[in-house]
């Protein structure tokens, strides 16, 4: 284990406002409600982001303002990236980036493994070159667990297949493997589970976006399989909230897997049943697709371990995350028809 000390490179110690996290996928759905907490809360923020799936327009505000957030376009699966990056003292790394979505991931399984465990590794040859073990934290998923009825604890059952869609789980395992290997255990693999809210984009295939869309299309709410499969929904917000008390306000970080999720737990039917009230259009139309190979029927976090370190919880109903949703898209679709007349009228 490192001693902390003031000339180890990348080490820091001080007040919240002098301390330095850096991003990886800053710029994207979750990093960028974390980067814009962990700003509104004084600290330095460096995001690492090739842009490939988030946008500078996610952090607009912030960089514009000059203040708190330094964006460097790079690639997390390159150690120079990384170091440049981690150049400056710092007092934690996020490791979010990472391909995403089940779209992308079907698209070229064994390509996401690659990429996914090749940003890992990166990552570690950095920590490595500057001697750091401490302050790690890596975003995981709940997909890394296997089909099981109750609730989900960190040491339940997980997933070993590394065909199709497993292959995005596999590279999480293999991420955490590395990272723990790297750090002699003390790093935090954050198991995501359905994180959702404003933002998220449907192209990655994420359930939500997708029904919200089709909703707001008038067209049949795509649901894969027969609906019963069960999921937990989280709104970013309060993932963000928990992240950020994670990093700066939690006494010691939790080393391990840690389970981040919600309450909202509901079938795919009963969320776009949710979906459907909210625009309006009861009975539901529901388009059925065939079920996704490798779906676990069910798949509710056991929170017990965030709860035990004091995190704030996410809490939000599915009702309030379907509304903050639809809001969002009504408001981009309201943007998007006055553009042409603003055009025009220039
Ligand atoms: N959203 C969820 O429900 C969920 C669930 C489980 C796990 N996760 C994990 O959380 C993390 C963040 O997911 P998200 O939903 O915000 O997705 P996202 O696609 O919005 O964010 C990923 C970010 O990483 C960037 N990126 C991708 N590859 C990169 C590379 N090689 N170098 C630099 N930047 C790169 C993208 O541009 C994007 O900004 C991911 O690791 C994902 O696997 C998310």
């Amino acid at each position: 284990m490192l001693a902390r000390s003031a000339s180890t490179p990348g080490m820091e110690d001080g007040p919240t406002s002098a301390r330095r996290i850096v991003v990886s996928g800053g710029a994207g759905f979750i990093g960028s409600a974390l980067v814009r907490l962990l700003v509104a809360r004084g600290a330095q923020v460096v995001v690492l982001d090739d842009l490939s799936s988030g946008s500078r327009a996610n952090l607009a505000p912030m960089l514009e303002a000059k203040d708190g957030v330094e964006l460097f376009v790079g690639d997390a699966r390159e150690r120079e990236d990384w170091l440049h990056a981690l150049a400056k003292p710092w007092h934690a790394v996020v490791h979010l980036a990472s391909v995403v979505g089940v779209e992308r991931v079907m698209a070229d399984p064994q390509g996401c493994h690659a990429s996914n465990t090749r940003g890992f590794d990166a990552l570690c040859a950095a920590l490595s070159a500057q001697g750091r073990s401490d302050g790690v934290w890596i975003a995981s998923s709940s997909e890394v667990y296997d089909d099981h009825d109750g609730p989900l604890a960190e040491h339940a059952p997980l997933r070993r297949g590394r065909v199709g869609r497993d292959a995005y789980a596999a590279s999480k395992l293999a991420g955490e493997d590395l990272v723990s290997r790297a750090t002699g255990g003390r790093a935090t693999a954050l198991r995501f589970f359905n994180v959702v809210g404003p933002g998220q984009s449907a192209a990655q295939g994420m359930l939500l976006p997708r029904l919200v869309e089709a909703a707001r299309a008038g067209e049949p709410l795509p649901v894969c399989g027969d609906g019963t499969a069960v999921r937990t929904f989280a709104a970013v917000d309060e993932v963000a909230r928990c992240l950020a008390w994670l990093l700066l306000d939690a006494p010691t970080q939790p080393a391990g897997p840690l389970n981040i999720g919600g309450g909202a737990s509901a079938s795919v039917r009963a969320v776009a049943e949710c979906v459907a009230a909210r625009s309006g259009a009861l009975p539901a139309v529901l388009g059925h697709l065939p079920p996704r190979h490798g779906e676990t029927a069910r798949r509710v976090p056991d929170l017990s371990r965030l709860a035990a370190l004091g995190a704030p919880l996410p809490q939000a109903s599915l009702e309030r995350i379907v509304d903050e949703l639809w809001m969002r898209h009504a408001a981009v679709d309201a943007a998007t028809k006055e553009r042409p007349c603003a055009s025009l009228a220039s």
